[in-house]
C-alpha cells in the first residue's frame, strides 16, 4: 500500500513546509506547525456539488450582469439583524467566533428557534437532550428547529437536501471531519475542507448558514485565518464572562457596514437584547467617591454613556501594575506617559487600576479624556462632579483632539440628565448643536485646562 504522504500546516495561518518548524516563516508564531496528512481522496462528489466544477465561466460586461438583491431573512433579533445589515442574505455564510462560554451556542439556539424559517442546528458539541435542555432554560419551543447531532460533512449534506432548512447552523466548524481528507478534526486541513463543502452548498442551493468557530489563545479564530476570507461574514461574540453584557461585533461583512455592533445581556432565559445600553452601563455615582469619571463614547454608529473607574494606589512591590478592564493597557500607558510629561503628575512608582462599567469593550478614542480624568481624580482623590461628562482623544502633546459623531454624543448626554459635557476647543466651529442643547458645553483645548477647572482649589 502507498504510504500517506503527509506535510507539516501552521496551524495559525496555513502555511506548508515539507519539515516541521518551530517557528512559522509566514506568520511569525512559535510552535504552530503539525504533521497532517495531506489529501488522498478525491474530492467527494455527487450529493455534495449539484453542479460540480466542470461547467466553464465565461467573462461578462459588468453592464450585463444582472443584479438580484434578494431581501434579507428577518432573524426578529434586533440586534443580530443590526451587526449583519439588516438581516440574514439568503446563500451567504456567516462565521461567529468567541470565547468558551462566552454563549455563542445560546446566541444561535435563539435565533434558530425565533426565526420564522425552519431552521437546522447541526451539533457536534452537545447531545439532542442536552441542547433540548437550553432551549427549555430560553424557555421557547418550535417544530421548526430540527436538531442533528453529527460531525460528519458527508452526512450533514444529505440532510440538509432533504429537510431544506430555511438557515442551517454548524457548532462548531472545529468538530467537524470530512472523509475526503484524512488528518483528525480541528486540524487546519479538515476545518479548511468541511468550510469548503458547506460555503458551496450554501452558494449553490442558497441556503445560508452560520458556522460557530473557536477562538484561541490570541483572541483569533482558530483554524487558519483562510476561513476568514472564505465566508461572507465574521461576527466576533465578546465580553467579559464575569459580566452580563455581551458584544456581537462585525470583523468583516460583505453586505454591509462592520461598524455596527450588537449588545445583549446574559440573563438565566437567555441573551436579552439591549436596545438602550447607554442606561444600562451606567450606575448613578453619589459625587462622594473619587476614581469615578463618565464617558460619552460611541461605538458602531450607536452613543453609550459609560462610567469609568479607576484607582491609583502606591505600588507595593518594586514595578507598579497597570491592570485594565475593557480598556486597551498600552492606551493607558500612553495616557499615562502624556499626564507625566504634559502635566506634571508622577504615577511611574503607582500601581493604577482601570475598568469600564459593564466590562464589556468599547473601542473608542474619545474615551481617553474621561480615563485621564478618573486616573487623576482617584490619585488627587477629588470626586469629579456626577453631572459631568467627556468625549475627547488625548493627543501626544496633551491636546484635546475633536471626536466623530459630537452631536450624537451631546444629545444623548443630555437625555441622560448630565448638566455639562466637556469636549475639545475644535468644536466651537460646530454651533448648530450648541445653540440647541440646554446641556452646558465646556471646550477645552489642553488637559492642563480641564485638570485645572476640575481639581485646583477643591482639596
Ligand atoms: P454557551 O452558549 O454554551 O457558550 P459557548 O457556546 O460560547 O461556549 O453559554 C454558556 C454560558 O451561558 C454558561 O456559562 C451558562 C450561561 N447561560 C446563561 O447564563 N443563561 C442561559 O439561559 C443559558 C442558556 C446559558
Ligand atoms: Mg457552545
Amino acid at each position: 500500500m502507498k504510504k500517506p504522504t503527509t506535510t507539516y500546516i501552521c496551524q495559525q495561518c496555513g502555511a506548508t513546509s515539507p519539515k516541521w518548524l518551530g517557528k512559522c516563516p509566514s506568520c511569525g508564531q512559535w510552535n504552530t506547525y503539525n504533521e497532517e496528512i495531506v489529501q488522498t481522496t478525491t474530492r467527494i462528489s455527487g450529493g455534495v456539488s449539484a453542479s460540480g466544477r466542470a461547467a466553464i465561466a465565461k467573462p461578462l460586461p459588468i453592464s450585463e450582469i444582472a443584479t438580484t438583491e434578494a431581501a434579507r431573512i428577518d432573524t426578529n433579533n434586533n440586534e443580530f439583524n443590526r451587526v449583519l445589515g439588516g438581516g440574514i442574505v439568503p446563500g451567504s455564510v456567516t462565521l461567529i467566533g468567541g470565547e468558551p462560554g462566552i454563549g455563542k451556542s445560546t446566541l444561535s439556539l435563539q435565533i434558530a428557534i425565533n426565526i420564522p424559517q425552519k431552521t437546522l442546528y447541526v451539533s457536534g458539541e452537545e447531545s439532542a437532550s442536552q441542547i433540548k435542555l437550553r432551549a427549555d432554560r430560553l424557555k421557547s419551543s418550535t417544530d421548526n428547529c430540527l436538531i442533528l447531532c453529527e460531525v460528519t460533512v458527508e452526512n450533514i449534506i444529505p440532510q440538509i437536501r432533504e429537510t431544506k432548512p430555511g438557515l442551517v447552523i454548524i457548532d462548531s466548524i472545529q468538530t467537524l471531519r470530512t472523509e475526503s481528507v484524512e488528518s483528525s478534526p480541528g486540524t487546519v486541513t479538515q476545518i479548511r475542507e468541511c468550510a469548503d463543502i458547506l460555503i458551496r452548498h450554501a452558494k449553490e442551493n442558497n441556503v445560508p448558514i452560520i458556522l460557530i468557530g473557536h477562538i484561541n489563545k490570541d483572541g483569533n479564530i482558530a483554524g487558519p485565518k483562510i476561513l476568514e476570507h472564505m465566508v461572507d461574514t465574521v461576527l466576533q461574540f465578546e465580553g467579559d464572562s464575569s459580566h452580563v453584557y455581551r458584544v456581537l461585533r462585525g470583523i468583516k461583512n460583505r453586505f454591509g457596514t462592520t461598524s455596527e455592533v450588537g449588545i445583549f445581556e446574559m440573563l438565566s432565559n437567555g441573551l436579552r437584547e439591549v436596545a438602550n445600553p447607554g442606561e444600562l452601563l451606567l450606575h448613578q455615582h453619589d459625587g462622594n467617591t473619587s476614581g469615578v469619571s463618565v464617558a460619552a463614547a460611541v461605538e458602531g454608529l450607536r452613543p453609550f454613556v459609560i462610567e469609568i473607574q479607576s484607582l491609583v494606589a502606591t505600588a507595593a512591590y518594586g514595578v507598579p501594575q497597570r491592570s485594565t478592564t475593557g480598556y486597551d493597557p498600552k492606551r493607558l500607558n500612553m495616557l499615562l506617559a502624556v499626564l507625566e510629561r504634559r502635566a506634571g503628575f508622577r504615577l511611574g512608582t503607582k500601581d493604577v487600576f482601570l475598568n469600564v462599567a459593564g466590562g464589556i469593550k468599547i473601542i473608542d478614542t474619545a474615551m481617553d479624556l474621561a480615563v485621564m480624568v478618573a486616573v487623576l481624580s482617584s490619585d488627587l482623590d477629588i470626586p469629579i462632579d456626577p453631572q459631568t461628562c467627556f468625549a475627547g482623544e488625548v493627543g501626544l502633546t496633551g491636546e484635546i483632539r475633536p471626536v466623530s459623531r459630537v452631536e450624537q454624543r451631546i444629545t444623548e448626554a443630555e437625555k441622560l440628565g448630565f448638566r455639562r459635557i466637556v469636549i475639545s476647543s475644535s468644536h466651537k466651529k460646530n454651533t448648530a448643536i450648541m445653540h440647541t442643547s440646554s446641556i452646558e458645553i465646556v471646550h477645552c483645548g489642553k488637559i492642563e485646562e480641564v485638570f485645572r477647572g476640575l481639581f485646583v482649589g477643591k482639596r
